[in-house]
């Protein structure tokens, strides 16, 4: 088993740090208390603003608030005019004219709760990402390396604000009722890395082996190839589960094993040029995230029995089933969700397992492999420098 590779043994000599992990490894100063805690904090937190915004997406709530107004848009109307006036701005856009026309103002109010608490959960995430990170770099917590993944963590954060509207003023055009999938999925996957690559920060820091791993990594090579692959697959079906919500895919072909009858639906190429047909045709969209799932299934259990060969024991514990447990749960939840024609609930317990899955392949991932660069600290924290 992985666990008991030489290469991945805990190093009894290492004394763990203040945080119970090994984060002057990857950059940490030792006497920085709250590191590991302010990790997880923004971990949980960007995983609760993408359930939020799945619930805004699933209740058509995305287009209700049509303007971008980063600091003032935090506050709601304040009165009965400020809300009718917020009403009759939503009801210039296409959506209400086509959609929604017999909409109330108090039915208004229900789906621009959702885009409003989805934007102000964001905000304060920027915030709880901003305010301890410059305390952190004032006390001069981390080397330039940490110092610089973690900033340019915070700038693809920040550019998510962004990303949001670019994708929001994509559904208020004159054409569409709906924004345009592939920019869903840009602001589905932004988050979605962000959330991998902090929770890999985090658990190669709490990790008491890292420095292990990396003075070995031959041993665990093949291995490390595997999760790196396994990741890589998980990443792309996120991306195609996303296109697949965008386009609405999961309302149309509602039939499994086939779909609209056939194995290969008869509308899969429809659209010219060829590769359109990738972002933007339902039907091909819904088919390539059905193969993507049946490959990603078969590679995460072959892989479990590769690795399993030379384990022999504690299987049960090992990250590579977890993996394949994941990965087998998830595709039966998409296959049951695709069936009943993508109720809320049901889409949205998919779109939250998908989330648990990708942190299953990071933490498959950081159990292999030295993802991070880390360096031996036993005896060398002095001879680190810090920023401030
Ligand atoms: C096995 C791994 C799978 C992963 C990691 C995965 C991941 C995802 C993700 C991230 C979304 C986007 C959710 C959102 O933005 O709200 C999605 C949507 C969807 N997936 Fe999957 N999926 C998997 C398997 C499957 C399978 C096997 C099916 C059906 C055969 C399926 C059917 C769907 C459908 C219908 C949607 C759209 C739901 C909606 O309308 O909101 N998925 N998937």
């Amino acid at each position: 088993m992985i666990l008991s590779l030489p290469s991945l043994r805990r190093n009894p000599g290492r004394k763990p740090d203040h945080h119970g992990g090994n984060f002057a490894a990857i950059g940490l100063r030792r006497d920085a208390p709250g590191f590991a805690i302010w990790l997880a904090i923004l971990c949980a937190l960007i995983a609760a603003t993408l359930v939020l915004g799945g619930i805004t997406r699933l209740t058509d709530s995305g287009l209700s608030i049509t303007e971008w107004r980063p600091i003032s848009g935090a506050l709601p109307p304040l009165s009965a005019e400020d809300w009718q006036r917020e009403f009759s701005k939503y009801q210039q856009i296409p959506q209400f004219a086509i959609v929604n026309p017999d909409m109330t103002l108090g039915e208004f109010r229900q789906i621009w709760f959702w885009e409003w608490t989805h934007r102000n959960l964001a905000r304060a995430l920027g915030l709880v990402f901003l305010l301890p990170f410059l305390v952190f770099w004032m006390r001069g917590a981390f080397n330039l390396r940490l110092w610089t993944t973690l900033f340019v963590l915070l700038l693809f954060g920040g550019m998510q604000g962004l990303v949001g509207w670019w994708m929001v003023q994509s559904g208020l055009t004159s054409d569409r009722v709906h924004v345009v999938p592939w920019r869903l999925m840009v602001h589905l996957l932004i988050p979605v890395a962000l959330l991998g690559v902090l929770f890999a920060v985090l658990l190669t820091g709490l990790s008491a082996s890292v420095n292990q791993v990396k003075s070995d990594p031959g041993k665990a090579r093949p291995l490390s190839l595997m999760a790196y692959g396994l990741c890589g697959l998980t990443f792309l079906q996120m991306m195609l589960g996303a296109l697949t919500a965008g386009n609405r895919a999961g309302r149309i072909y509602t039939d499994w094993p086939l779909m609209g009858g056939a194995l290969v639906p008869e509308s899969y190429a429809d659209l010219t040029p060829f590769w359109h047909n990738l972002i933007e045709n339902p039907a091909a969209v819904q088919f390539n995230h059905r193969i993507l799932a049946y490959l990603l299934l078969a590679a995460a259990w072959l892989a479990f029995a590769l690795q399993a060969k030379k384990a022999r024991t504690g299987a049960w514990r090992h990250p590579f089933f977890l993996f394949a447990v994941l990965v087998t749960a998830q595709a039966a939840l998409g296959i049951v969700t695709l069936i009943g024609a993508s109720p809320i609930g049901l889409a949205l317990a998919h779109q939250i397992l998908g989330v648990v899955t990708w942190l299953g392949a990071i933490t498959l991932l950081c159990r292999t492999s030295a993802v991070l660069p880390v360096r031996r600290t036993d005896d060398r924290d002095s001879s680190q420098e810090y920023l401030r």
